[in-house]
């Protein structure tokens, strides 16, 4: 039963979806690139979960054989759902990866995590060469900041010093995350916290400045990656 209702509100989910029929293009835009045999790392977010959907038809309709490598538990379920086998990182290294982003600057430079699995984006994005962020027209921005506070996954204990430390580095606004029923803060997957954290101007020193504030898992900021961008 359980079982059951996700996958219902999971295939349900695309009528939510802000910016759809640019996002489904660029989603079916990608699902263009699978070849036999590929092994693909998987975002999170909508639009990466639009390319899963139309990736996962166009292998059925192809029988042919993709390994996926999620970045999320809510990625891994929908590929489940979607009869997409999964591995890891530690089994198989992807041969190209896909994501989402929350803006994109001139420079190709990102800002993610709004669904706050940067973590993990990360590992895979950094784990193979060939990596599309999949983006409506909407994310591009003339410098990152633009719209979206940069999200910081924190270990709970060292909320309060990460919080001093980013003082220092001018933030001007600093907010936790809180789950969108406001009873308590979002927890990630690996039991951190996410700080939402607004800078007066974000320099390309800041990705490693940030990281390297102890008690900093990780940043959504994406600065300097070989990237393509598909865009409609
Ligand atoms: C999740 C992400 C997403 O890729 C990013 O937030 C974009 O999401 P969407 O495709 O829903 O606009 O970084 O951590």
């Amino acid at each position: 039963m359980i079982w059951e209702n996700k996958i219902a509100t999971t295939l349900q989910w695309s009528s939510e979806i802000s910016n759809l029929e640019a996002k489904q293009k660029v989603a079916r835009k990608m699902a263009e690139r699978v070849k036999d045999g590929d092994v693909i790392g998987i975002g999170s977010g909508s639009t990466s979960f639009l390319a899963l959907q139309e990736i996962s038809k166009k292998v059925k309709q192809e029988q042919l054989n993709v390994l996926a490598i999620p970045t999320s538990h809510e990625v891994s379920l929908t590929c489940s759902i979607l009869g997409m086998p999964t591995s890891t990182l530690l089994n198989a290294r992807p041969d190209w990866a896909f994501d989402g982003a929350d803006e994109v600057d001139p420079q190709k430079s990102l800002i993610k995590g709004r669904g706050g699995a940067m973590f993990a984006e990360k590992i895979v994005m950094k784990s193979c060469e060939e990596n599309y962020i999949l983006v409506d027209p909407s994310k591009f921005v003339t410098y990152l900041g633009e719209k979206f506070a940069v999200p910081i996954e924190v270990d709970p204990r060292a909320v309060n010093l990460v919080e001093t430390e980013l003082a220092r580095l001018h933030a001007t606004d600093i907010s936790l995350r809180m789950a969108v029923s406001k009873d308590g803060p979002v927890i990630t997957e690996t039991g951190n916290l996410i700080l939402d954290v607004r800078f007066k101007e974000i320099p390309t020193s800041f990705e490693k400045e940030i990281k390297a504030i102890p008690g900093v898992i990780e940043t959504g900021l994406f600065i300097g990656y070989p990237i393509e961008v598909l865009s409609t």
